[in-house]
């Protein structure tokens, strides 16, 4: 029997359907990952591998793991994963686009409005009983309409929440490699990263991390953006140097950040974003909705189970 392993709990009914034809190996637990030495044990004969981003799939795992056909990443990203190894062992890889997009945009939406109106602010003023009363300006944040919103990515991901700014009355811009048909259908206006960042008043990263992407938004490019200016990632920390948002968060260079990843994950209280009032600070929840997960893990789990069964992989990492 072909061994699968899978690095988390999920949704029992999808173990069920791969136990019928093979030997599964479950990590039972949600919160915490398998821990790496049990990682390279259970995947040194396994012939599948459901993995999630915590999980490193490296030249040291995927020269350990001989019989391995496939892995399939429970997520869209996929920078846990050495390509390059993947190629060279001859090891599918497979990632799960299109089914978390739209729930990815609306945490993105959140987050924009949330930062501009100051929303966890002024909940936590209410709940330390600090409120002393309406004031005309008090906890008064920023419109969203008439404003020009910056796209750095305009993915799936990225045309999804422009296609949400448009009740909003909002300029899009957006920035990629090239142009992009689907930003232009969208009525966003293709312009350089400088431009992004100079005409922006919201900045949305929605871009994969690659060599290309990493640390962009850096002390220059917030010097670059507008002092009420706001940055929303929900791509990857590592788009970001981290002390550098920092500073300009603290020092006023823009308004505030809203932030759904970290470049080390998970951050704890002595985060320096961690007690900024000006930071929306989110636990990578971007896909976090029940139905979006499950349509992940069944994703997943029939990627494996194709690819295992001698078919082609549904969502090949290309
Ligand atoms: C992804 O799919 O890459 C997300 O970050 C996971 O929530």
């Amino acid at each position: 029997m072909k061994k699968i392993v899978i690095t988390r709990k999920i949704n029992p009914t999808m173990i069920q359907k791969l136990e019928k034809d093979f030997e599964v190996v479950v990590w039972n637990e949600a919160e915490k990952p398998m821990p790496r030495e049990r990682f390279l044990e259970e995947t040194s004969d396994a012939h599948g591998v459901l993995a999630m981003l915590s999980d490193k799939v490296d030249e040291e795992m995927l020269s350990n793991a001989q019989n391995l056909k496939v892995v399939a990443n429970l997520a869209v990203g996929y920078d846990n994963i050495d390509l390059e190894s993947a190629r060279a062992h001859k090891v599918i890889i497979t990632n799960t686009p299109d089914v978390l997009t739209e729930t990815t945009a609306e945490l993105a939406f959140t987050l924009m409005l949330t930062s501009a109106r100051r929303v966890l602010e002024a909940n936590r003023q209410l709940m330390a009983g600090e409120w002393s009363g309406w004031s005309p300006y008090h906890m008064a944040g920023t419109d969203i309409f008439g404003k020009t919103v910056g796209i750095f990515g305009m993915g799936s991901i990225g045309a999804a929440f422009a296609r949400r700014l448009s009740g909003f009355r909002t300029k899009v811009l957006y920035h990629n490699r090239s142009q992009s048909e689907l930003g232009d259908s969208l009525g966003a206006e293709f312009v350089s990263f400088d431009d992004l960042l100079s005409a922006s008043d919201f900045i949305l990263c929605a871009a994969p991390l690659t060599d290309e992407t990493k640390y962009r938004f850096d002390k220059a490019a917030f010097e670059r953006m507008k002092e009420s200016a706001f940055f929303i990632n929900i791509g990857r920390g590592a788009h970001v140097v981290e002390e550098d948002l920092a500073e300009a968060v603290e020092q006023g260079q823009i308004r505030g950040a809203a932030l759904d990843v970290f470049e080390n994950e998970p951050i704890g209280k002595d985060h320096p974003f961690v007690g900024m009032d000006n930071m929306t600070l989110l636990p990578h929840i971007g896909s976090a909705s029940v139905d979006t997960r499950n349509n992940m893990m069944n994703l997943c789990v029939n990627n494996v189970m194709e690819v295992l069964n001698g078919g082609k992989p549904i969502t090949p990492v290309k």
